[in-house]
Order: structure tokens, then C-alpha cells, then sequence
């Protein structure tokens, strides 16, 4: 049958077991950070349409063309999340916390929206994992937000991956820079299309997120934002670069890492895996001391980073969990209240297990039918065939306060007292 709706180009249906792995990536995530006294924070989808574009950059492919903005019925322009940090610091400085105790530690797990050419890996709905630490000053910040981070990718099972690294300085690095990036690309711009001549004239280090060719080929022999840096940025940078040594997080130089976002200064990074097909990066981030002033807040620092989970989870060495499953199958409509119970006691005795009563009391025929349909459907909902069992629950059970539970895998089944069961389900668990 052809369906009648469809999901929205550029969204896609997450299901079983593949939403099994999701969750535990995040469960993994929500540890790995809370351990380090990170909290979490939920901000809207929609926000002001303005906020990104102060934070953002208005000159940024994510502001200018890659927005979902409209406006609501009192004509307010609003704009569902491209990104999170500009939501994060907005609801920081709002809620006061920006004039509190410093550091401020926080994280998120959530949807975020960009009008992009959907392609492997690239959706216009996508979720991000994300880190903010605000009010630290010092390159102690960044050996924690990677350290952090590599604790959970080590989580997730990555063991080859690196940190592309690079500094973009101060305010002043971005003038200088920009002015001598302008004047190395110009002579070589006749073929660039409207886009990037745009970029060019308003915020050059923009050309850097382009992937025209003839754009790239220009770019050549550019100047590098480390040549512009003042003297404490280089401070700051080669002291980076001692910590992560220290902490034993692989680094390399990436003297052309910009980033697409207005809002950096100094460190900049990205996680890129040779796995995905179009060398898209895993996450990005990096310092943006300027942005909680900006946005109207107090001055202070700030640094984090975002996972794309969809493209984290395309590569992660990370299977779903394997839960037990029981299902319980009361002969007749008198038997499902005992069945009920029984279930009961089996996931007390199964933690993390999945334990179902066949509500309909269809009997031990249409009952194992359904069982066997479970089963056969074992694989896409991630479940343990091995550990699949079917509880019979009739009047002959009840009679002899006993029950019958057949190991679906291999047909063995087995009759036993009642008071044995959790006990009988645990050691089932252990083979
Ligand atoms: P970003 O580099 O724009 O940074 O996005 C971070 C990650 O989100 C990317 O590396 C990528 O994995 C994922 N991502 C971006 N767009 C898409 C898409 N269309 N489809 C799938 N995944 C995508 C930020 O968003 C900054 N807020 C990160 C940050 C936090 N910087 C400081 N704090």
C-alpha cells in the first residue's frame, strides 16, 4: 500500500532497535557528564529569530539560508533552534544564573533544525548532544570539556579518533585575519558565484565553509588564523596543547579550522570520522568568550561542544542492549489477574527485562503464536533470542501452584513450583 503521508523530506522515523541504541548512547551521555557535575538544561525549540542572528552571525550559511523562521499569528519572527548555545546562554543570562557562582556547568540533549541538502548524514532535523561550561577563563577549561568528551566516545567504543584543533584568536585576531584572507582571495575570485562574493565583502572567514571548488582552489596558500594571534591567545593555545598532551587526548593541527559559527574565540575544534562517507564532522566546538556579553549577560567565558547523534551513532561501535523478554500467557480470562501477578514477580526478579502478559487471553495456542511472533521479530527489537521465554498460566497451574515456561529458542519447557520462578529466571538469564 502506498501511504498517504509521508515523513518530511530532510526527517526521518527512528524505531527499534535502532531507538534502543539511541537511548543507551544517551544514558551513557547523562552519566559520563552528570559524573562531572554537569546538569542538565532543556531550552525551547523556538526562540526570537534575532537571538541567532546576533549570536549565530548574520552572515553565517546557518543564518542566512539554512533558518527555519516564520512568523506567528501576532507576527513575531521566531525561528526553531539551528543550534543550542545561543538558547543555552539567552536562558542562563534570563534565569539569573550568569550573575551566579561560577563555573556553570550544563548540558543538552536535543532536536535542532537546519534547511540543509539532506544527504548521508546531513538531515533537517537532526539532534545534538551538547556541552557548555561558562566562567572559566583559563585553558583548564578545555582539557575538561575534551577530556569529557573522550570519556564518553571511549564509552561509545571509539578508540582511533582525534581532535582537529586550531586557534581563532581575539576579535581583533578575526579583523586582521579577515582583512588578509580578503586580500590574498580577491585576485583569485572572477569565478566565485553570488554567495561567495557576498561572503567575501561582509565576513571572509565565511569562504572556509564552502565546498565550490573554485572557492576551495582560492583558498590555497591563504593566510592562517595563527599568524594574526595576539601574544596571550598563543598563550592560551600552546597551554591548550600541553594539557591535552597531558591527558592523553590525540590532537592534530588544523591551521584552516574556522568553524561555521560567528561566535568563536580562541579554541576552535571538530571530531571527524574517516567512517562517514562525506568526511562530515562527528561534533564541533570551542571557546566563545564574547557571546554571554554580547547577548546582554555579564562578561564571561565560555567553551563546549556538540555531538551530531545521528552521525555519532551512524559510526558508533555501539550495539543495542539485549534485555530478556517473557511472555506470559494466561489460558483463559480467569487466569490473567495470576498471569498479572506472575509478571510482576518476573521483572522484580529481571531487572531490565521486558516482560509482557497476553492481555486478550487467547490461550496456549493463539498465546504461543504470539509468542512466536515476538520472537520472530526478535532481531529488529533488538531483543536476545535466547533469552526469550513464554510463561503458561492455566487452571491446572493455578491448581498446582506451579508454572510452565518454555524457552522459545529451543521449544525446551519446563514445570515448575510457583515459589521457584524468580529464582528459576534469574539462573535462565545467567545461560
Ligand atoms: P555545529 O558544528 O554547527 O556546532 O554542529 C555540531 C554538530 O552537529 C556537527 O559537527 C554535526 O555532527 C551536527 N550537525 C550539524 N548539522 C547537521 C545536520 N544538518 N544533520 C546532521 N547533523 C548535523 C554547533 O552547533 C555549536 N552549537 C557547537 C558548540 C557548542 N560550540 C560551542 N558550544
Amino acid at each position: 500500500m502506498t501511504p498517504r503521508y509521508r515523513s518530511v523530506k530532510g526527517t526521518r522515523d527512528l524505531l527499534p532497535p535502532e531507538s534502543d541504541r539511541w537511548n543507551e548512547a544517551e544514558r551513557i551521555a547523562r552519566e559520563t557528564f552528570r559524573s562531572r557535575g554537569y546538569g542538565e538544561i532543556r531550552t525551547p525549540v523556538l526562540e526570537e529569530t534575532a537571538l541567532f542572528a546576533r549570536s549565530v552571525g548574520e552572515t553565517t550559511d546557518i543564518v542566512h539560508k539554512e533558518m527555519y523562521t516564520f512568523s506567528d499569528r501576532k507576527g513575531r519572527s521566531l525561528t526553531m533552534r539551528p543550534e543550542n548555545t545561543a538558547g543555552v546562554v539567552r536562558a542562563v543570562i534570563e534565569n539569573g544564573l550568569a550573575a551566579g557562582p561560577m563555573p556553570l556547568r550544563l548540558y543538552y540533549i536535543g532536536p535542532q533544525f537546519r534547511y540543509e541538502r539532506p544527504q548521508a548524514g546531513r538531515f533537517r532535523e537532526f539532534s545534538q548532544i551538547g556541552v557548555e561550561l561558562l566562567g572559566v577563563p583559563g585553558p583548564a577549561a578545555e582539557a575538561e570539556v575534551l577530556e569529557m568528551l573522550f570519556e564518553f566516545l571511549r564509552a561509545l567504543g571509539f578508540r582511533a579518533l582525534s581532535v582537529s584543533l586550531n586557534s581563532v584568536g581575539s576579535a581583533a585576531t578575526r579583523i586582521s585575519f579577515g582583512e588578509a584572507l580578503r586580500a590574498h582571495v580577491v585576485p583569485r575570485s572572477a569565478g566565485f558565484g553570488e554567495d561567495d562574493r557576498r561572503k567575501l565583502t561582509e565576513n571572509p572567514l565565511r569562504l572556509f565553509d564552502s565546498k565550490d571548488p573554485g572557492v576551495r582552489a582560492a583558498l590555497e596558500g591563504a593566510p592562517r588564523t595563527m599568524e594574526f594571534l595576539d601574544e596571550e591567545s598563543r598563550r592560551h593555545h600552546d597551554e591548550v596543547r600541553r594539557l591535552l598532551a597531558d591527558a592523553g587526548i590525540p590532537f592534530a593541527d588544523d591551521p584552516s579550522l574556522v568553524r561555521g559559527l560567528d561566535y568563536y574565540t580562541r579554541t576552535v575544534f571538530e571530531v571527524v570520522s574517516e567512517d562517514l562517507g562525506a568526511q562530515d564532522a562527528i561534533l564541533g566546538g570551542g571557546r566563545y568568550d564574547g557571546l554571554v556579553e554580547s547577548l546582554g549577560g555579564p562578561s564571561v567565558p565560555a567553551i563546549g561542544f556538540a555531538i551530531g547523534e545521528d552521525r555519532l551513532l551512524e559510526v558508533a561501535p555501539l550495539a543495542a542492549p539485549q534485555r530478556p523478554r517473557v511472555v506470559v500467557l494466561p489460558q483463559s480470562p480467569e487466569d490473567v489477574a495470576e498471569a498479572s501477578r506472575i509478571a510482576r514477580e518476573i521483572r522484580s526478579a529481571l531487572p531490565g527485562g521486558c516482560v509482557e502478559v497476553d492481555l486478550g487471553a487467547h490461550g496456549i495456542k493463539r498465546g504461543m503464536a504470539r509468542a512466536s511472533s515476538l520472537f520472530d521479530q526478535a532481531a529488529w527489537q533488538g531483543i536476545d533470542r535466547n533469552a526469550m521465554l513464554a510463561v503458561f498460566v492455566g487452571e491446572r497451574e493455578r491448581a498446582a501452584d506451579s508454572v510452565t515456561v518454555k524457552r522459545l529458542a529451543t521449544g525446551e519447557q519446563e514445570t515448575f513450583p510457583r515459589s521457584e520462578l524468580a529464582r528459576r529466571l534469574g539462573a535462565a538469564r545467567e545461560r
